[in-house]
């Protein structure tokens, strides 16, 4: 068990293209696992991706609990480990909502995605995963994902009237949402 660091944007490493994971069910996948989830846990985040700890492999993990106060209004999304991920989109429909990430941290931007996802892969069994989501579920898995691709969400914004920090954009909430 490691509660890692967690890069911030300006650092190459987020910017690659993650390598696909070759073997399942082995002692290293499980430690990374079992990092990731400490280091979202200590972060109190929504999710992460192994390039955020500086890890090169297409490994994500993410989930809303009950006990997340950063998440209140929510629905739950099931605790998951995806890897070797790959979404499609279902429909044209896009949502914009606010985003933050762990990467970035202390900064919220209204983020456009797809509405309704179909996303595949593996969990760290190498057991396969096949589910069509919408809403906040598949925002997540979209933001987790991109971490893969090398793209941080503020790449994605349109309206830089609706980027800023955190404390500006929403005085009062001290705590962010951060992915
Ligand atoms: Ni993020």
């Amino acid at each position: 068990m490691a509660v890692r660091e967690i890069l911030k944007m300006g650092d190459a490493r987020l910017l690659r293209t993650a390598q696909p994971v070759t073997a399942f069910d082995t002692d290293a996948l499980h430690l990374l696992v079992t990092d990731l989830l400490d280091t979202m846990r200590a972060a109190n985040g929504a999710g992460l991706a192994a390039p955020q700890i500086g890890v090169d492999l297409q490994v994500v993990i993410f989930g809303s609990r009950d006990s997340n106060p950063r998440y209140p209004d929510r629905p739950l999304v099931p605790p998951t480990v995806l890897v070797n991920p790959s979404i499609t989109p279902l429909g044209e429909e896009e949502d914009s909502d606010w985003e933050g990430c762990l990467s970035v941290p202390g900064l919220r931007g209204m983020v456009p995605r797809w509405s309704a996802i179909r996303y595949t892969g593996f969990d760290q069994f190498g057991d396969p995963i096949d589910r069509s989501v919408s809403g906040f579920h598949a925002r997540v898995v979209q933001h987790e994902c991109d971490h893969l691709w090398g793209t941080l969400y503020p790449m994605r914004v349109r309206d830089f009237t609706k980027f800023g920090f955190t404390e500006v954009l929403f005085p009062g909430i001290s705590d962010a949402q951060d992915d």
